[in-house]
């Protein structure tokens, strides 16, 4: 039985001299009670009070608590400009998944379900016009092409959402892992038209493997786990007076459909990525196989934010 309470002697003084190790967390969690930001008070006391609750569970070694923090600085380290590798750790260990859903699509939310916003996406993507292409470099692989409708809760089509997307190419590369793409290959923002309709052409993306180069690529390996996502192309929606939708739709018949390894895939996420070998193209210089995608997006009235830019 600790004593800090019974200790304390005032709103700024405490006495934080330890007896046991029983005593650390009520001496942390009184340093820390007179937080003025009531939100900061209540998440910081909860980190220190399960962080610690996590020691003494696993009984961590002197030795496991230095790897754990060479894993934090590894992971700062290993974030640049064009990488950022603290959100792939969150995506990693389902805590971006997580958060994604304890605040978005709630039982009984009309809106469709997020994803994780991924550590790619890039602010300035090219506005470019409804029915244009994203392929902004020569790009080998089966043509893709994407036709949405932005709906609201009670179904009324939404004009004039700015709808950024972003994808892997179909050897599974962003533009900025890849330097034989063009600067925003595969990204582009469209604007809905009175149908609450955007459309685009592409070509399929493939499934990748998150890097692994880093911090959070030692992490797979030593749990035997494989790196991969599923193919699938990320969706931003944004108007003022609609909740941001962040999200992601995944291709049908992608081998790691059911392990991903950020666990971003729910079911209604999935998307019918149809293949025709025959018919009329989509475009006169369009060749069989071609794959058409379409799906409805239903935003929600609520908060337009943006999240801050995980690369530049
Ligand atoms: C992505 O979907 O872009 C992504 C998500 C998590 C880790 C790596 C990439
Ligand atoms: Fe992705």
């Amino acid at each position: 039985m600790n004593s800090v309470s019974a200790r304390r002697s005032g709103q700024e003084e405490f006495d934080s001299i330890i007896e046991s190790q029983e005593d650390v967390t009520p001496v942390v969690l009184a340093a820390m009670a007179q937080t003025p930001n009531a939100r900061l008070r209540e998440i910081a006391a909860s980190f220190v009070r399960h962080i610690h609750a996590f020691a003494r569970e696993v009984k961590l070694t002197e030795d496991e608590y230095d790897t754990g923090i060479d894993l934090l600085n590894r992971i700062g380290q290993a974030t640049n400009d064009r990488h950022n590798e603290g959100i792939l750790f969150a995506d990693a260990i389902g805590l971006s998944t997580l958060v994604c859903l304890l605040n978005n699509g709630n039982a009984g939310a009309t809106e469709t379900a997020s994803a994780l916003l991924g550590p790619f996406w890039r602010m300035n993507s090219p506005h470019t016009a409804n029915g244009g292409s994203i392929v902004r470099s020569p790009t080998p692989g089966a043509e893709l092409f994407v036709s949405c409708q932005v709906v609201d809760a009670a179904g009324k089509p939404v004009e004039g959402v700015e709808v950024d997307v972003w994808q892997s190419s179909p050897v599974g590369l962003y533009e900025n892992q890849d330097d034989s793409q063009a600067d925003m290959n595969l990204r582009g923002k469209f604007l809905t038209d009175a149908q609450g309709h955007l459309g685009f052409r592409s070509v399929k993306p493939a499934g990748y493997p998150v890097p692994t180069d880093g911090p959070v690529g030692d992490m797979l390996r030593a749990q035997s786990r494989h790196p991969y996502r599923p193919a699938h192309i990320h969706f931003l929606g944004f108007k003022p007076g609609f909740k941001t939708l962040i999200t992601q739709v995944f291709v049908d018949d992608d081998q790691h459909l059911t392990s991903d390894a950020v666990f971003g895939v729910t079911r209604a996420l999935i998307g019918d990525y149809r293949r025709h070998d025959s018919g009329t193209p989509p475009a006169p210089d369009v060749r069989a196989p071609w794959y058409t995608l379409d799906y409805t997006f239903v935003m929600e009235a609520g908060d337009a934010k943006l999240p801050v830019p995980p690369i530049k």
